[in-house]
């Protein structure tokens, strides 16, 4: 399956604004991972062509970073971060609250598809937040039970990132080129303040 007409514009556009294309990998591989859902064989090799590097940079870059699904998995990616800073405000707490709630354990997904749960020891960068969890590559923080519920409760009913319909391209000013809703979107982390 070909990547849709604004991923391939997306990955184009990283590659302008990086002076290396090479810069440009992991944000491309996010732009993949959120219109499929996960990154496949396929899709690497298409990432390899659009930013002109080599397959195997593509593979390696991919294959090293955990965050990169290769299956389907849950409709929603939910990440705990048991590393110090988050352990100290009681990230083992959160991780066990939610294996409790989900009835599931970390890396299992519940039994409606609807959430896959994981922790990771790896700082996830928000550590002022702490405990945070990472919702399908944004950050919940300062979590409380009342917040875990109130974000899985909203998980179980939402369709996956992939499956959200993108905005419409954006009409052109006169002189302008066609620009999409979507282009140059940075697939980041986007912080959900308390
Ligand atoms: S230690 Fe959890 S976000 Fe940094």
């Amino acid at each position: 399956m070909s990547l849709r007409k604004e991923t391939v514009a997306m990955i184009r556009e990283y590659a302008r604004r990086y002076p290396s294309a090479q810069s440009a990998i992991i944000p491309a591989l996010w732009a993949v991972q959120h219109e499929q859902g996960y990154v496949t064989a396929e899709s690497l090799a298409e990432i390899a062509t659009h930013l002109e590097l080599p397959p195997s940079l593509i593979e390696s870059t991919s294959s090293f970073y955990s965050m990169f699904l290769t299956r389907p998995e849950g409709r929603h990616d939910v990440v705990i971060c048991v590393n110090a800073p988050c352990g100290l405000r009681g990230a083992d707490e959160v991780l066990a609250y939610c294996e409790r709630t989900l009835g599931i354990r970390a890396g299992q997904t519940t039994q409606d598809g609807a959430i896959t749960l994981r922790s990771t020891p790896e700082c996830l960068g928000a550590c002022g937040g702490a405990p945070m969890m990472q919702v399908d590559h944004r950050f919940e923080e300062n979590l409380t039970s009342e917040r875990i519920d109130a974000v899985f409760e909203r998980l179980r009913t939402e369709p996956a990132p992939h499956e959200v319909v993108k905005p419409k391209a954006v009409a052109p000013v006169k002189g302008e080129k066609a620009r999409s809703g979507v282009e140059g979107a940075r697939p980041r982390a986007r912080r959900t303040q308390k």
